[in-house]
């Protein structure tokens, strides 16, 4: 007996279609027009978009950062996922300088283990490549254990920040193993410049983390990386939380050279603003403080095309949240100590969707395709995940289009004390998460056990 879900509309990259879909164990048996119910659990899908489970390639779960600690641990970062229609998250592995990847690794896997409420796999975060480099052969180990994508830091120095040597070798190795290189771009000795100056001329609130990274710092890097990446034998590149025009045009410029270079924006780029959401009084915009910062409104509009045109081709949330109570106080009169970051796990789908497909700037399919299918693909997780297809994970989301929702901290699962879009009104949400065949979710509650997430071990591409 499989579980048949009836009627609703199938919706991939290419095509809306009305189809049944069964699901037997954890994978999906069929996808056909009329499916026969005989001896199987239906669920109606009348009405309902049928979404292969959303992929979000960037968050930051348990992670020590600013002198503390991400909010969410696997465990209430994957349920809060779930509950949005997220079914796989890809966090970051931060290897610790003076130490192997492979510690980082076990590290990250072990506190994932008995916590995770979904799949998930681990980029490898490189802040170090040993004495005599001799850590690049860790790259190698690291794929071997399904880590198909490395990140590297051009920001915060003296704490992820790695030189541009030790990109461009990184790039030799990865462009060797078809391995992609995940970039934080921002020119990170330019802006502690510019933040130190702040400092002196007594500039302290949480408003100069936003005012003294310049968009320029930001595409500067991402030019640097793009050329560093081409002279590295044309290494795979995927440039992380795009937030500005300027630097998605230096995307834009690469593809156009036919460079394998690629790029993600995030949630918050695209519906908050420097206008709209800070300036506030006090230390209220200590809140919105996460890298690169808000930027003017002026920048969502190219951002939204960018992803229409495919010029960027996935939108991902950069979850790093932190309390504000007491976590974002620790930047109290010094906005440099502000940890950065934001929560946004649980709200990707409903603002990709609402603003995206509900005011005409994506369609349906373009939808799915930047948060499911492209993301699998990008990260070497196709056909498994990302798509509603025969043999595929059933990684499914009953995604109901009337579905009206206020996205405010008091009923949010994420563990702030605030949100970043609060009372941000909108319509589309996930009425029940299938992950690998087990309804997870239901009626915004996750229903799934703690720790049934597995670990996912990724491909690299073929060169
Ligand atoms: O502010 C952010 N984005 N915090 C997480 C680390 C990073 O830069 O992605
Ligand atoms: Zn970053
Ligand atoms: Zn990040």
């Amino acid at each position: 007996m499989g579980t048949l879900i009836k009627g609703g509309k199938v919706v991939s990259a290419a095509a809306t279609t009305v189809a049944d879909v069964l699901i037997e164990g954890e994978t999906i048996a069929r996808v056909a027009p009329a499916i026969d119910e005989a001896g199987h659990a239906v669920v109606d899908a009348k009405g309902m978009f049928v979404l292969p489970g959303g992929i979000d390639v960037h968050t930051h779960l348990d992670m020590p950062f600013g002198g503390t600690v991400s909010a969410d641990d696997y465990e209430w970062g994957t349920r809060a996922a779930a509950i949005g229609g997220t079914t796989t998250v890809i966090d970051f592995a931060l290897q610790s300088m003076g130490h192997p990847m492979m510690e980082a690794f076990k590290t990250w896997r072990a506190k994932a283990e008995g916590k995770a409420c979904i799949d998930y796999a681990l980029h490898m975060a490189v802040t170090d490549l040993g004495p005599n480099d001799v850590w690049l052969d860790d790259v190698d180990a690291m794929v071997a254990e399904g880590i198909s994508s490395f990140k590297i830091f051009m920001a915060y120095p003296n704490v992820l920040m790695v030189n541009d040597a030790t990109i461009f070798k990184l790039m030799q190795r990865t462009a060797k193993l078809g391995a992609l290189v995940c970039v934080h771009a921002e020119n990170g000795t330019v802006i502690d410049v510019v933040v130190q100056q702040a400092l002196a001329a007594g500039n302290t609130g949480p408003l100069y983390h936003a005012l003294t990274r310049p968009v320029l710092a930001e595409a500067e890097a991402v030019h640097r990386v793009v050329a560093i990446s081409e002279m590295a034998d044309r290494a795979r590149v995927y440039i992380v939380h795009v937030s500005c025009e300027e630097s998605m045009r230096e995307v834009a410029a690469a593809r156009a050279h036919g460079l394998p270079v690629m790029g993600e924006t995030c949630t918050q780029y695209l519906v908050l603003s420097l206008e709209d959401n800070m300036g506030k009084p006090g230390f209220e915009d200590a809140k919105v403080v996460f890298t690169p910062p808000l930027r003017e409104k002026k920048n969502q509009a190219p951002l939204w095309q960018a992803l229409k045109d495919n010029v960027l081709q996935v939108v991902s949330t950069d979850h790093c949240p932190f309390r504000f109570a007491d976590q974002k106080t620790l930047g109290l009169g010094n906005f440099t100590k502000i940890p950065n970051g934001g929560p946004g796990i649980e709200n990707r789908m409903q603002l990709a969707y609402h603003h995206g497909v509900n005011a005409g700037r994506i369609s349906l399919e373009r939808f799915v395709e930047v948060t499911a299918e492209a993301p699998a693909k990008i990260f070497g997780m196709n056909p498994r995940k990302g798509i509603v297809a025969a043999g595929s994970d059933a990684d499914l989301v009953l995604w109901d289009p009337q579905a009206k929702y206020t996205i405010t901290a008091a009923t949010q699962s994420m563990h702030t004390d605030y949100s970043i879009f609060e009372d941000f009104e909108v319509k589309g949400n996930a009425r029940q998460v299938f992950s690998r065949g087990e309804s997870v979710v239901e009626g915004g509650r996750f229903i799934g056990a703690v720790g049934r997430g597995r670990y996912l071990h990724r491909e690299v591409a073929k060169r």
